[in-house]
C-alpha cells in the first residue's frame, strides 16, 4: 500500500461544504484582497496566538521580510539564526542586505542552541531569529533573556509551529514578532501561498500594516517603501474555517507520533523528542535520525515501496552556494551538518490511519531485516 507524505483530501472532504461556502461568498462579495474576511481571520488568529495583533500576508517568507523591514534591519546589520532550517529564514535576512550569522543547533531538539548565541553577538547584531523547527518551540526563555539584556529584537520563525507552546507561552507571542506560514504542508494550510505576522507591539503592527501595502499611510501617500505582501480574502476565508479545528488536528499528529514511537521500537532509528516536558510540540514533521550513514539507503527503500518521505533539510544554510560570501565552511556547525546527513521525515498528517503507519513502520523494519 502506497502512503503519501501528505494528503489533504480527507481534511478537505470533511469540511467541503464549509470551504465551498467560503468560495461562493467570496465570489459574490467581489472583495478578493484584504477586507472584512481577512480582518475576521486576523482577529481570530491573534486570539489563537495570544497576541494583540495579527496581519495576514502573502507567505511565510514575506512575513519574515515584513517583520525585519518594520525593524529597519538592513545593510550593516547582523541577525543571528540557525543554519538548520528552511532557506527562507536566512534568505530574508540576506535579501534586506543584512548578514545572517549562524549559530549551531542543539542536537536533541534540532533548534538553535541558546548557550551559543551570546558568543555570536557583535555591535552590529540587531536581532535573533529562532526557528521552531518541525513544530517544537525553541528554548525561548534564555533567548528572551539574552535579547532583553543585549537590546536585540526577537523574530520567531514559527512557520512550522502554529499552536506550539514553550511552557504556557504560545509561539508567535514570545518574541517581538511571530512569523507564520500557511503553505499547504503546514499544520494550518491554505490552498496556495499565505502567511501571517503576529505581535503585541502596537508600533510594529502599525508599521507592518503599512509596509504590507507599499508603505501607505493613507491611499497614495507613502510613509515607507513597502511592498505587496497582502493575503487573499479567499485564503483568509479558508484559513478562518480551518482554525477552530487546528488543535484537534495537532492532537491527531501527536497521537500519530506516539504510535510511530511504539512501532519503531527495536530499530536503530532515533525518534524525535515530541513529548519533552515543558513543551507542547505540534509535530508538523515527525523527523527520525538514521544513524550509521544509512539515511539515503533507507530513503530509497521507502521510495521503492511508495512510502512518502523527505529530507528536511539536506544542506545546512552555511554551506549553500549563495552564502559562500559569508565565509563559512563545512565543519563550522557540526550538529547542523550531522542532522542534515541523518534526518528523514515520514508521513504524520492528522488523517493518516493506523494502518498506513503500520505500513510505513513495516517498510522500515523490512529495511533493517527485523
Ligand atoms: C522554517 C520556515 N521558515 C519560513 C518558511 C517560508 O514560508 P512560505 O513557504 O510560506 O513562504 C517556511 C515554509 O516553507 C519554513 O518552514
Amino acid at each position: 500500500m502506497a502512503v503519501p507524505l501528505l494528503d489533504l483530501r480527507n481534511q478537505h472532504d470533511a469540511m467541503a461544504d464549509e470551504l465551498r461556502g467560503v468560495f461562493e461568498s467570496t465570489l459574490r462579495s467581489g472583495r478578493f484582497i484584504l477586507g472584512p474576511v481577512v480582518e475576521k481571520f486576523e482577529a481570530d488568529l491573534a486570539a489563537y496566538c495570544s497576541t494583540r495583533h495579527a496581519l495576514g500576508v502573502s507567505s511565510g517568507t514575506d512575513a519574515l521580510l515584513l517583520a525585519m523591514m518594520a525593524m529597519e534591519i538592513g545593510p550593516g546589520d547582523e541577525v543571528i539564526t540557525t543554519p538548520f532550517t528552511f532557506f527562507a529564514t536566512a534568505g530574508c535576512i540576506a535579501r534586506l542586505g543584512a548578514k545572517p550569522v549562524f549559530v549551531d543547533i542543539d542536537p536533541a531538539t534540532f533548534n538553535i542552541d541558546p548557550r551559543l548565541i551570546e558568543k555570536a553577538i557583535t555591535p552590529r547584531t540587531k536581532a535573533i531569529m529562532p526557528v521552531h523547527l518541525f513544530g517544537l518551540s525553541a528554548e525561548m526563555r534564555p533567548i528572551m533573556e539574552i535579547a532583553s539584556r543585549r537590546g536585540l529584537w526577537v523574530i520567531e520563525d514559527a512557520a512550522q509551529a502554529i499552536g506550539a507552546r514553550d511552557g504556557d507561552a504560545v509561539v508567535g507571542s514570545i518574541g517581538d514578532v511571530g512569523c507564520l506560514s500557511f503553505y499547504p504542508s503546514k499544520n494550518l494550510s491554505a490552498m496556495g501561498d499565505a502567511g501571517a505576522v503576529t505581535t503585541t507591539d502596537a508600533a510594529l503592527h502599525a508599521r507592518m500594516k503599512m509596509l504590507r501595502l507599499h508603505g501607505e499611510e493613507t491611499k497614495y501617500h507613502h510613509t515607507y517603501v513597502g511592498g505587496n505582501f497582502r493575503i487573499d480574502a479567499l485564503q483568509a476565508g479558508f484559513l478562518g474555517a480551518k482554525l477552530p479545528r487546528l488543535d484537534a488536528w495537532a492532537e491527531r499528529r501527536r497521537e500519530n507520533a506516539g504510535r510511530y514511537d511504539k512501532l519503531l521500537v527495536g530499530t536503530p532509528l532515533v525518534t524525535p523528542a515530541w513529548n519533552a516536558p515543558g513543551k507542547h510540540h505540534v509535530v508538523n514533521q515527525y523527523t527520525l535520525r538514521v544513524p550509521g550513514g544509512k539515511r539515503d539507503a533507507l530513503r530509497q527503500h521507502l521510495v521503492s515501496k511508495q512510502i512518502g518521505c523527505e529530507v528536511y533539510y539536506p544542506v545546512p544554510l552555511h554551506v549553500q552556494k549563495c552564502f559562500a560570501y559569508l565565509g563559512y565552511k563545512a565543519g563550522d556547525f557540526p550538529h547542523s551538518e550531522r542532522a542534515a546527513a541523518e534526518v528523514l521525515s515520514v508521513p504524520i498528517y492528522p488523517e493518516l490511519t493506523a494502518g498506513q503507519q503500520e505500513e510505513v513502520a513495516g517498510a522500515i523494519r523490512e529495511f533493517y531485516q527485523l
